[in-house]
């Protein structure tokens, strides 16, 4: 079955950080891998995914946030921010908390960098929901939800919403 269960906030996956993929060892693996997280995504009509949020403590996410309808795939191994300029502040949410959103300040232009599908080093400059969605990603590999980057004061309504909600999710 590709389409595989979102772990939820609250699970221990999503609290901690990944390690580096060793390319090499994945790559045998990977295509399979990939087919069921852009299922996984797809299927939750999310704009991107991390692989802990499959349970998978890797450093891997995709994304797409079809701009203009149209699909454009990244592949995230190893993903790092090299650069990041401006504040943008939308609502935003994730599939590890459904339902819920928040408004949240991110950087508004980030470089990312990171290894493609194929192994090979890429970078890109992104603006908008595309820097917002690699900025979401990244930091799920590093064990953060965006809940945990909200102020004091808008964290506390948003915690005890994950509460209420969290009897739904199960
Ligand atoms: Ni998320």
């Amino acid at each position: 079955m590709p389409v595989r269960r979102i772990t939820k906030h609250g699970e221990r996956v999503l609290k901690t950080a990944c390690p580096s993929v060793d390319y090499g060892r994945i790559e045998g693996d990977l295509p399979a891998l990939l087919k069921d997280m852009w299922a996984t995504m797809n299927a939750a009509r999310g704009v991107g995914l991390a692989a802990p949020q499959i349970g998978l403590s890797l450093r891997l996410a995709v994304v797409d946030v079809r701009p203009d309808g149209k699909s454009e795939r990244f592949v995230l191994l190893n993903p790092e921010i090299v650069s990041r300029e401006g504040v943008q502040r939308e609502e935003e949410g994730c599939l590890s908390i459904p339902g819920i959103y928040a408004k949240l300040d991110r950087a508004a232009r980030v470089r990312v960098r990171a290894l493609g599908a194929d192994g090979r080093p890429w970078e890109r400059d992104a603006e908008g929901l595309l820097a917002r969605a690699f900025q979401h990603e990244i930091d799920h590999l590093d064990g953060k939800l965006y809940v945990d980057r909200l102020p004091f004061e808008a964290r506390l309504p948003v915690l005890d919403a994950i509460k209420d909600a969290k009897v739904r999710w199960s």
